[in-house]
């Protein structure tokens, strides 16, 4: 989608999006020769400007018609401009408009750029593989004009167009599928990146080796695909931000459960068990897009899970970078064998203040929280707090879980220093007790479970069902609030 920014109407927008305050229709200036029948008629739909409320009309100028489209906003808080911008921008994205126009409707700059910012991420979609889609349901707008001129230059637009580019990213790689987002080449999409002043460091299977990752390379060794350890490094400070905030994602291409293999049903869904990575790489680009005043290193670690007669079984004990054994219990909980090495690794290279990590890690966080927020868990209070703040803020929810002693020792084994599984309850706190003996005394750091977060079954204001972007809006909107000026 391309969007344009002028003053004045262009001549070929055959769409005109108006946003509407609750109660306010009468206030709406359409500047178009029908405006009262519009006004009348969007009454008579009982459309009464409320977030979620969409009218669509035509009427017609100069003998031509024009599609109007009437978006509720609400009260014209932030977060329901970007639901207004997201919905109006649905209901037409298939619709035959190919020119929509974002009319001022007395929105100041700063409104319209998040109402913009929806319509952005509302507009992604991923269509490559579909050859045979019927014509009537292509997706035909390809431009939004916003009728501001100073919007093209304003630092609310840039910014947010670069997290919803970050936002792209992260979506392209969870919906891709596992045969072409494997190790590799979710290195090679990334590599993007380098041209927007983020540096890389990539390890691969022999350098991992000698490093000692034994608890990463144990769940790679099932797979053909080669691992990866991929490191960017954005430093906005010129130096002055000495300890970088460390981002670490599970990058699981594709989990079947290995030996402990994964019913067939919905197995499909694991090719999105690298939601962490993702999430990780998109709000790399968002911070390099935006150019932010912040010291940020962002770690994928990127391995496939498979069944194979190399594949490392249950009971084996592996030893991890950091030097503590694992047993393994069960092969389908791998990802916190990939997050141990990877976390352990970023420690020593990075020495971070900070340390977040993302992961689709456990079935049971959806049990516990559905598809409506992350669980984040930490060592530190403050930490925590800031997270479910920003959470809030970005529109990417986050709810505090506990961890303590009594929960830790529920993964003690009887032959290595730990297993990788508790027992049935509690089983994303036991996944966060694991990652937190790899925690280096001092580090503050935080742990969020986005297993149901990254993809939807349902569409929403700001997605087309799937690939939803989850962690970008919270972790740029943690960096901007507790990083920069
Ligand atoms: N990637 C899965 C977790 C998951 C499951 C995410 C479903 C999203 C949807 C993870 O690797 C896994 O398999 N976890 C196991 C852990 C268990 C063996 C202790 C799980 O949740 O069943
Ligand atoms: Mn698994
Ligand atoms: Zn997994």
């Amino acid at each position: 989608m391309n969007f344009n920014f002028t003053n004045k109407r262009p001549q070929d927008a055959d769409a005109l999006i108006f946003a509407v305050e609750k109660d306010g229709l009468a206030h709406v200036d359409f500047g178009l020769e029908h405006s009262d029948i519009i006004r009348a008629a969007a009454k008579t739909a009982r459309f009464g400007g409320k977030v979620g409320e969409v009218f669509e009309t035509f009427t017609s100028e100069n003998g031509q018609v024009l599609r109007i489209v009437l978006t509720g906003i609400g009260k014209g808080k932030g977060r329901d401009l970007e639901a207004a911008g997201g919905l109006a921008v649905a209901k037409i994205l298939s619709s035959g408009a190919k020119h929509a126009a974002i009319c001022p409707s007395g929105l100041d700059t700063e409104d319209l750029a998040r109402m913009a910012f929806g319509a952005k991420l509302r507009s992604w979609r991923i269509d490559k593989y579909r050859t045979t889609l019927p014509e009537k349901q292509k997706p035909t707008l390809a431009t939004v004009t916003v009728l501001d001129q100073d919007l093209e230059t304003a630092k609310d637009w840039v910014d947010l167009s670069a997290v919803a580019d970050g936002i792209a990213l992260t979506r392209e790689l969870v919906a891709e599928p596992a045969n072409t987002i494997y190790p590799e080449s979710f290195v090679a999409r990334c590599e993007e990146l380098k041209d927007m002043g983020v540096e890389f460091t990539i390890l691969g299977w022999d350098e991992m080796e000698k490093l000692g990752m034994g608890a990463l390379l144990g769940v790679s060794q099932g797979s053909e695909r080669p691992p990866r350890l991929l490191a960017m490094k954005w430093d906005g400070t010129d130096g002055k931000q000495k300890k970088p905030l460390a981002l670490v994602g599970k990058g699981v291409t594709f989990d079947t459960g290995g030996i402990s293999l994964k019913p067939g049903a919905g197995m499909e869904e694991m090719k999105w068990d690298m939601g962490g990575a993702g999430a990780v790489a998109g709000t790399m680009k968002a911070l390099a897009g935006r150019k932010a005043q912040a010291h940020v290193v962002g770690i994928c670690g990127l391995v496939e899970n498979m069944p194979d007669g190399k594949a490392q079984r249950p009971g084996d004990v592996v030893t991890s970078m950091q030097g503590q054994t694992i047993e393994v219990i069960n092969t389908d909980a791998e990802g916190r064998l990939v997050l141990c090495d990877a976390m352990h690794w970023t420690q020593e290279t990075f020495e971070p203040e900070i340390m977040i990590d993302l992961a689709t890690l456990t079935g049971a966080m959806i049990i516990s929280l559905g598809h409506e927020y992350a669980g984040v868990f930490s060592n530190d209070d403050d930490l925590a707090a800031d997270l479910v703040d920003a959470g809030k803020d970005s529109g990417d929810p986050v709810w505090r879980l506990p961890i303590g002693p009594a929960y830790d020792k529920l993964i003690n084994s009887p032959i290595a220093d730990m297993k990788n599984v508790g027992p049935r309850g509690a089983g994303s706190i036991t996944a966060a007790q694991f990652l937190h003996r790899f925690v280096k005394e001092g580090v503050k750091w935080a742990h969020l479970d986005v297993a149901g977060m990254v993809w939807a079954d349902k569409a929403s204001p700001l997605w087309e069902k799937g690939a939803t972007g989850y962690g970008v809006r919270l972790l740029n909107q943690y960096v901007a609030d507790h990083f920069e000026d």
